[in-house]
């Protein structure tokens, strides 16, 4: 067996590759958002994901969220180690954000958007300054939709039973049926 030494040190080579790799990737933190963007109807309440990777703690991190290409009023919410820092916050966010403080731990940066409105749609970028890494920031798509159910009303009870006569001449006569009846 001539060959068994050369594909064993094939083998390790790879191996050793494969292991480095793996090994200065995890020890790259970085900020990542959702695949897909964010749909949701206008007035409900929205999480925009974006965590850390691995999740190490964010307890002690700057964290921005901000609107993108917005050039007044893009601080939508901040937190620094933890800590609520709004004081630059845009009204139309205000009393509207928070983040999960009991989760920060696990990295997760995540923001709550409450009450949301048509006019939150674009883009979002979640950012953490302080990380060291490469990828310290990650941009989240909201896209809010309206309401429709005003618009299309269920069939009213006097549509169903008489289609062909005005609603007024049918709600008489279903007020009247019971007393026919008896
Ligand atoms: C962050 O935490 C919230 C609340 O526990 C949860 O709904 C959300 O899915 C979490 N996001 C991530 C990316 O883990
Ligand atoms: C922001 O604007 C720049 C140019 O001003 C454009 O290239 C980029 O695609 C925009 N980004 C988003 C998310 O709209």
């Amino acid at each position: 067996m001539k060959t068994f030494p050369t594909s064993a040190a094939w083998c390790l080579g790879i191996l050793f590759i494969s292991v480095s790799l793996i090994t200065t990737g995890s020890s790259e933190v970085q900020v990542v958002g959702p695949a897909d963007p964010v749909v949701a109807l206008a007035g409900d309440d929205i999480i925009l994901p974006c965590s850390l990777k691995p999740s190490v703690s964010a307890e002690d991190m700057v964290v921005k969220w901000t609107r993108v290409n917005l050039t007044t009023g893009n601080n939508v919410h901040r937190c620094r180690q933890g800590r609520v820092s709004n004081e630059d916050q845009s009204t139309s966010y205000k009393g509207r954000t928070s983040m999960f403080n009991e989760d920060l731990k696990n990295g997760n940066v995540s923001l709550k958007l409450t009450r949301v409105t048509l006019s939150d749609a674009g883009s979002y970028r979640c950012f953490i300054p302080t990380l060291t890494s490469q990828v310290k920031e990650t941009t989240v798509q909201l896209f809010p939709l309206q309401h429709t159910s005003h618009t299309s009303k269920p069939p009213t009870l006097s549509h169903c039973l008489c289609p062909n006569i005005p609603t007024t001449c049918c709600s008489v006569l279903i007020f009247l049926l019971p007393t026919v009846d008896s």
